[in-house]
């Protein structure tokens, strides 16, 4: 059994509770899943893809997310996903973003554990959490690839674990990001598996179009720590723009920011509800 490095100050560990981590791009995004953490009373993690990071305002993200989260009394996490530029790694790091995702898996084995330990070198001063993918997981639709050529072998998960210092792996288990059609087939044996030679905490991408059991599936497994949303949080946003389209308050005639903003927000909020309470024991 490979242990985990130690993490003991870190907020996903071996032993931690396990997360959903939505993708955010703004502090109305931040708040709305905010609001529906405080709401289910869980910790959430609000992740940043490398283009929303890029337009964003760090240092204000960073102080809004503290003091909201301080305000509603629950825990947000700032993390930044799926990252293959070493500059943006360091900046986040600087903002104090409480994780970082190196994603080498486009590269040969031994480049991807040299690259995320080269990651896990800068973390390792600020104590910033480090997850890194093994296998691919591509795009619903990418031509070419699908969820099944992407999977991780054991055999280079066993190589990994050995030689990386990752914290949390990201490892393809036949999920992909995007919409599905139809259901994936996660491979949970994999997810059992891994469990058998490391504590490594695990990180299951491609969340969106899961149903309520495949994640309750997923979570009765004590390796997943981390379950990504991202497509649904746009499709909660889009939903909010049509039911304010459908409502009128798009309308010329009494057109009034705040009414779509408040329906597009408990949009976000009731999609990051519906996730999160999975976590409840009194779901
Ligand atoms: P979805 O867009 O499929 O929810 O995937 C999210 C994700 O894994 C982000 O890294």
């Amino acid at each position: 059994m490979v242990n985990c490095k130690d993490v003991s100050e870190h907020y996903i560990t071996p032993k931690s509770p396990p997360y959903f981590a939505f993708n955010i791009w703004s502090m109305e995004s931040a708040k709305a899943v905010i609001d529906g953490s405080a709401k289910t009373g869980q910790d959430v993690i609000l992740q940043i893809s490398m283009k929303a990071f890029q337009r964003l305002d760090k240092e204000e993200l960073r102080r809004f997310v503290t003091s909201y989260m301080e305000k509603r009394k629950v825990h947000a996490y700032l993390h930044l996903d799926h990252c293959r530029d070493l500059e943006q790694i360091k900046e986040a790091i600087s903002y104090g973003w409480d994780s970082v995702m190196i994603d080498a898996s486009d590269k040969p084995l031994e480049e991807n554990i040299a690259m995320t330990n080269l990651v896990c070198g800068i973390a390792e001063e600020t104590g910033t959490l480090v997850e890194a993918e093994i296998g691919q997981i591509f795009k619903t639709g990418d031509k070419g690839h699908n969820a099944e050529s992407g999977i991780a072998r054991i055999e280079d998960i066993k190589t990994f674990v050995k030689n990386s210092k990752a914290h949390i792996l990201a490892a393809a288990v036949g999920t992909s990001h995007g919409l599905y059609k139809g259901l994936p087939k996660i491979h949970y044996d994999l997810i059992e598996g891994i469990s058998e030679f490391t504590d490594i905490p695990l990180a299951i991408h491609g969340g969106t179009g899961l149903t309520d059991e495949m994640f309750l599936k997923l979570l009765s497994y004590g390796n997943v720590k981390k379950i990504n949303i991202s497509t649904d949080v746009k499709m909660a946003y889009r939903w909010g723009i049509m039911e304010s389209v459908q409502k009128g308050y798009t309308d010329e005639s009494g057109f009034d920011p705040l009414k779509v903003e408040n329906v597009i927000h408990d949009s976000l909020e009731e999609m990051a509800v519906n996730k999160l309470r999975l976590l409840r024991k009194d779901r």
